[in-house]
């Protein structure tokens, strides 16, 4: 493990354009859970079609904001841990580098993260079924309904949470500098994600089509392992602070 460590440090050292790229796995030791883990992941116990697409949101708005209301106070207790505090060093090491996620709990921006993507929405953020945007839970406080109301005068639309939903289109600005920036990266670092959700899946093979190395944190192999440069097989906790401390050594000793 210590010469794949040294392996993706000295990548990252030497990269002139980086990206990383991260999926649930990234939060779960600050206690969010992952969707897809056979155990303990979101769906395990829940739906996805009821919960996370706009058809569920129109046949039961109540459960799905009160689905989203469970997994905003996780996110709330949160913390960013150590591996989100290094992929925001590691951002400082390369002189600029872009987080693309798939997360919408805003660690990595609380970790200090300068430029997050992220590719999913916020679920600290809601918006109207009529398109109103921008709105914080504050904007909503002291409504009773469950969804609340639009609070644009003259709206009402139903409010549902800023994320992207199964079925439903990124933002456009977003996604398309995450392509440019996947094609320009010598580097990519994935930590944390199956890789079985596209467009965000897709990324990490535009990266490779350009020959950028792509080194890979999963403490299993995932979709996109056959790709990766280096595998660091772990938990994004315990390597990624690794990672940073063999990134110091090798930039020390130059
Ligand atoms: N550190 C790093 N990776 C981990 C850790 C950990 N501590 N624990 C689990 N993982 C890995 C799992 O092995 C798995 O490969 O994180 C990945 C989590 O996969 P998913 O639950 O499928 O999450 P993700 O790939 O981010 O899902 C993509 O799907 O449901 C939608 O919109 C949702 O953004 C999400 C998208």
């Amino acid at each position: 493990m210590e010469t794949l460590i040294r392996r993706a440090a000295s990548l990252l050292a030497s990269a002139h354009r980086l990206v990383i790229l991260t999926g649930a796995g990234m939060s779960k030791e600050s206690g969010i859970p992952t969707f897809r883990e056979a155990q303990d992941g979101l769906w395990a116990s829940y739906d996805p079609q009821q919960l996370a697409t706009p058809q569920g949101f129109r046949a039961n708005p109540k459960l799905v904001w009160e689905w989203y209301q469970y997994r905003l106070g996780l996110v709330e207790q949160a913390e960013p841990h150590a591996g989100h505090l290094a992929v925001a060093a590691l951002e400082e090491r390369a002189r600029g580098a872009v987080v693309i996620t798939q997360n919408v709990d805003g660690l990595h921006a609380r970790a200090g993260s300068r430029d997050v993507l992220e590719l999913h929405g916020s679920i600290r953020r809601f918006k109207c079924l009529r398109g109103h945007r921008g709105m914080s839970m504050d904007d909503l406080a002291g409504q009773e309904g469950t969804p609340p109301l639009c609070p644009r005068p003259g709206c009402g639309a139903l409010v549902r949470p800023d994320v992207v939903w199964f079925g439903e289109q990124l933002d456009h600005v977003v996604i398309q500098r995450a392509f440019v920036e996947s094609e320009a990266c010598d580097v990519m670092l994935i930590v944390g994600t199956s890789g079985v959700v596209h467009p965000a899946a897709s990324l990490p093979y535009q990266a490779w089509n350009r020959r950028a190395r792509i080194i890979e944190v999963n403490p299993v192999p995932s979709e996109l392992t056959d790709l990766a440069h280096v595998f660091l097989q772990g938990p994004a906790g315990q390597v990624l602070p690794n990672v940073l401390t063999a990134v110091d050594d090798q930039r020390t000793v130059r």
